[in-house]
């Protein structure tokens, strides 16, 4: 794995603040380059069923919602995950990504966790785009913005720090956020 872009992901993944994760998990997942063979699980958050179900809230019905959020809600809000809308193959990608910085699950759940997403989060999309992490060419190609338009936003993100929500997106200057609205389901701020 590229060392650089994982110690990125780790980075914003802390500066975007899940404060309701698990700093542990962060830490287990930076644990894991160190030392890629260490088993994390013991070290993931693990939740009561009231707050699975607190969590789920908002998430559509299905036989692994309860395994998602569990498996998901270690590291960020399930409901960001809601807010893309990609094919099995995407959803494949995110899931394999995601095993890569830390999540425990079997194949057995993780086949079921992909199901699931395929599902109830089915669209065009073959990956999300994170806004703080995307390239001029990503930001021309997949959210639509001009050149000029993208240059903005990545000084903007430079200066003042990552997106935590598409909405943010409405304070930069130069940014019409028409066109980040109308292509949300595949843009994602982590
Ligand atoms: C061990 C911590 C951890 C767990 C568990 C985890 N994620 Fe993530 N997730 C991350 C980090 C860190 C990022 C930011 C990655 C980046 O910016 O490249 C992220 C980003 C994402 C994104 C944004 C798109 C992307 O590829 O960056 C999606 C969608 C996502 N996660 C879905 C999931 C789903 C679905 C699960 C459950 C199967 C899950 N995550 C479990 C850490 C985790």
């Amino acid at each position: 794995m590229n060392r650089r872009w994982f110690a990125g992901a780790i980075a914003l993944s802390a500066a975007a603040g899940w404060t309701a994760g698990a700093p542990g998990a962060i830490d287990a997942a930076q644990q894991q380059t160190a030392t890629p063979a260490a088993p994390v699980t013991q070290q993931l958050r693990t939740f009561t069923p009231e707050e699975i179900a607190a969590l789920s809230q908002g998430m559509p019905e299905g036989p692994a919602r309860e395994l998602t959020v569990r498996v998901c809600a270690v590291c960020h809000e399930p409901q960001r995950v809601a807010s893309v809308r990609l094919t099995r193959e995407g959803w494949e990608g995110v899931v394999v990504k995601m095993v890569s910085l830390g999540a425990r699950a079997t194949d057995e759940e993780l086949a079921k966790i992909i199901d699931y997403l395929a599902e109830n989060y089915k669209g065009e999309a073959p990956k999300p785009i994170n806004l703080n992490t995307a390239t001029p060419v990503e930001l021309e190609s997949v959210a639509g913005l001009l050149r000029k338009e993208a240059a903005l936003w990545i000084d903007y993100r430079s200066k003042k720090g990552p997106c935590k929500s598409l909405d943010d997106l409405k304070k930069v200057a130069g940014v019409p956020f028409k066109k980040i609205d109308e292509r949300r389901d595949r843009l994602v701020c982590f």
